[in-house]
């Protein structure tokens, strides 16, 4: 939020200087216009006082805006380190986001949890191509390049979702790699983390379970991973606890049953050059597999 509050200092400032300059020319312009035909008005050069003056006060200018813009720089350039930090690896993927919390054991896709008012340090890195992380309320900008770590932090001050966006032209779906930023009280986040942490259990619903055995049985387990199944790919987002989230593929859609059945139907359909293939699963097949995921709290 440092950046918002330098952009809005500089901001401010251009403001007070555009009104001066334009008001003194327009002042300038009507009081001393040509009111009379005769003559050449008297012809002068140079005044070195009013030459010293415009000359300082860009300069005066430029301190104020320097000083806290270079604190600003080292500010977000500084990442936070102690037992406070809660530590996010975000990973970009053609297309969609990875969040994992190395130190609470956590994966998950599309959607990132963070309790309000505390230090996130993100390592941001890339799975494929050059992809670009942003959270436009939250923080700056940064690039997710394959085999690089960057890093960057942001603290979320209110609670609240906020929309964050793939900011690097990374392919067909570039505009579709979408993501969301969960700012939560403490005991929220807490509570995300406790049920985020646990291995969720066999679905009981039929359909559910018919939905499980297809899922095993099929290309899924190949690309997802559910923990305590053996659906042990990583290609695509881990679907431990899919039914927790409140968006689907990369965060595009609203996570309803009609959108996933749709995704599940033709995923390139729905997100054009989708890595997903279209599976040609039958409508009863993705009625069960909706219902498992759903099942994945
Ligand atoms: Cu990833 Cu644009």
């Amino acid at each position: 939020m440092r950046e918002a509050g330098l952009y809005n200092l500089i901001f401010w400032m251009a403001v007070v200087v555009f009104v001066l300059v334009e008001g003194l020319l327009l002042f300038t312009a009507l009081r001393f216009r040509r009111r009379t035909s005769d003559g050449i008005p008297s012809q002068i050069h140079g005044n070195t006082r009013l030459e010293i003056v415009w000359t300082i006060i860009p300069v005066l200018i430029l301190i104020v805006i320097a000083v806290p813009t270079i604190t600003t720089i080292a500010s977000a350039s500084t990442i936070p380190q102690g037992p406070d930090v809660l530590k996010v690896t975000v990973i970009g993927h053609q297309w969609w986001w990875e969040f994992r919390y190395p130190d609470l054991g956590i994966v998950t896709a599309d959607e990132m949890h963070i309790p309000v008012g505390t230090k996130v340090a993100l390592t941001v890195e890339s799975a494929d191509v050059i992809h670009s992380f942003w959270v436009p309320r939250l923080a700056g900008k940064i690039q997710a390049i394959p085999r690089r770590q960057n890093e960057m932090w942001l603290q979320g001050d209110e609670i609240g979702e906020f929309y964050g966006q793939c900011y690097q032209l990374c392919g067909t779906s570039h505009a579709n790699m979408r993501f969301r930023v969960f700012v939560q009280s403490k005991a929220d986040f807490d509570a995300w983390v406790k049920d985020q942490q646990a291995v969720p259990a066999p679905p009981t619903d039929p359909e559910a379970a018919k939905g499980a055995q297809i899922f095993q049985s099929k290309a899924c387990v190949g690309c997802h991973t559910i923990a305590g199944t053996n659906a042990k790919g990583t290609i695509g987002p881990n679907l431990t606890h899919f039914g927790s989230r409140t968006t689907i593929a990369g965060a595009m859609l609203e996570k309803t049953d009609a959108n996933l059945a749709m995704w599940l139907h033709d995923p390139p359909g729905v997100k054009p050059g989708s890595i997903m293939p279209n599976l040609g699963l039958t409508d009863d097949e993705i009625k069960a597999l909706v219902a498992y995921l759903d099942s994945l709290k």
